[in-house]
């Protein structure tokens, strides 16, 4: 592929190449982002983490769906839908389950939904974790508006995802349920979060799901991402069936890889990894991107092989329902009610009993390819992997060419999507 060689002068000219080579993954979460290990987390959370990787039983990594509700109704989700028969908690609730997370030792929370910025209050939410020493992350379709961006990150948000499927506006407008303007308004969002960031101690990235529709768009959602100082991640399309619901899944079968497309899939997938060895902002491990691989032809993954073929929920991870129900993932809910604002959450949650009832679903479970939940039990269980984060805490994080604009943003889009290239050999 001629594009193998051949990165834009912006991204190397922009950002050291050698600060860039080899940078792997830290964590990333369930939806397809990640968390650079050396950039900016405290000491406090660095301890949490390295506890969780000696002992295997800290859930360093909470997903709290704080609400339902979204302003996009993408055709890939289904999240929305499965969550909407709960209420929201209140704030005072939000202050009880930053108590708990941070009684049991959880070192991150994922704020997503729904979109996060449907709540009014999101800083004072951002805040409670963020005053109790667990580090926020901000899962967004970017739609907010430079005044939320900004009080989000005053109230302590330097953590963000903004989820970015292509760099065509009409195939991310459809995706996102026909709304015209909503690629626009997350490329304004961008911009936003690159004024009021700061430089030092943030961390930004785009997430991207891998779909039918966007294989010969991924190449250029690196390029870009890299160019405005924002890392990639990428999650393959999850979709089931009625005979097997699932909360995060899609029930759309048209929206599953075809077998004629796995080779197209394997092309993007080791174009990617050879992206990230030529220095470009991608943090998805090689386990993880075999896995994608694997997971689109429904083959079984490696990534729960030390586990007996069991995620680690909730010994690393688990979730939160917007009414504070605790769920052992994105996709499953324990069927009993259990909830993460009560007064004994930290003996339930250590409780055998209440393990087994999350055992009986996690272990019914055929596995998922959600980043974070792979992503952590990879680094935690896999040598190899935690060989390549190591050498994340050893480099240098990328220069940001920030304050941008949404015109220099939108300009350099515009470049790379005229640029005449072999798109990943799939186009
Ligand atoms: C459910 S959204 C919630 C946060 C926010 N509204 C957003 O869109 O970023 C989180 C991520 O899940 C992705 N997603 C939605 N449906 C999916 C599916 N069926 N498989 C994999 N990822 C999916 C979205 O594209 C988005 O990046
Ligand atoms: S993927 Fe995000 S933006 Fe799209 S409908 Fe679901 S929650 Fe809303």
């Amino acid at each position: 592929m001629r594009s193998i060689g051949l990165p834009p002068p912006g991204p190397r000219d922009i950002l050291r190449p050698n600060s860039l080579i080899s940078r792997g993954a830290f964590f990333t979460d369930a939806m397809g982002f990640a968390t650079r290990g050396d950039m900016f987390f405290s000491a406090s959370t660095k301890l949490k983490l390295l506890r969780a990787a000696l002992f295997k039983d800290t859930p360093i990594y909470v997903q709290f769906f704080v609400t339902a509700r979204c302003n996009l109704t993408c055709t890939s989700c289904n999240v929305i839908y499965a969550n909407s028969d709960v209420r929201e908690c209140t704030l005072d609730e939000v202050k009880r389950i930053a108590d708990n997370l941070a009684e049991v030792g959880v070192a991150i929370v994922l704020l997503t939904g729904g979109e996060p910025f449907a709540r009014k209050d999101l800083p004072e939410i951002i805040r409670e974790f963020e005053t109790r020493g667990i580090h926020v992350r901000m899962q967004t379709n970017g739609m907010a508006t430079e005044e939320q961006i900004q009080r989000a990150i005053e109230f302590g948000g330097h953590d963000i995802s903004i989820s970015l499927d292509s760099l065509w506006p009409e195939t991310q407008n459809k995706r996102n349920g026909g709304f015209a303007g909503s690629w626009e308004k997350a490329v304004q969002a961008m911009a936003n979060f690159t004024k009021h960031l700061p430089k030092d101690g943030s961390f930004a990235s785009l997430g991207c799901v891998l779909q039918r529709d966007n294989l010969t768009h991924v190449e250029d959602v690196i390029r870009f991402g890299t160019e405005i100082g924002w890392f990639t991640s990428f999650v393959p399309i999850h979709v089931t069936d009625n005979l097997h619901p699932m909360s995060f899944r899609s029930f759309d079968q048209s929206l599953r890889f075809k077998p004629e497309e796995y080779p197209k899939v394997d092309a993007v997938v080791e174009r990617i990894r050879q992206m990230r060895k030529e220095g470009y902002l991608l943090y998805d491990s090689d386990q993880f991107l075999d896995d994608v691989k694997r997971f689109v032809r429904d083959e079984p993954t490696t990534w729960r092989s030390k586990h007996g073929g069991v995620c680690d929920s909730p010994f690393l991870y688990f979730a939160i329902l917007p009414n504070g129900e605790f769920a052992p993932c994105v996709d499953h809910r324990l069927g009993t009610f259990a909830t993460v604002a009560g007064p004994e959450f930290k003996k339930l949650y250590h409780d055998p009993v209440f393990r087994e009832s999350v055992r009986r679903k996690t272990s019914a479970c055929p596995g998922c390819m959600f980043g974070s939940y792979p992503e952590m039990t990879i680094t935690m269980r896999f040598l190899a992997a935690k060989l390549q984060r190591t050498k994340v805490f050893f480099t240098s994080p990328p220069k940001k060419p920030w304050p941008m604009t949404y015109e220099q943003m939108a300009g350099i889009a515009e470049r790379i999507r005229n640029e005449r290239r072999d798109r990943a050999g799939v186009a």
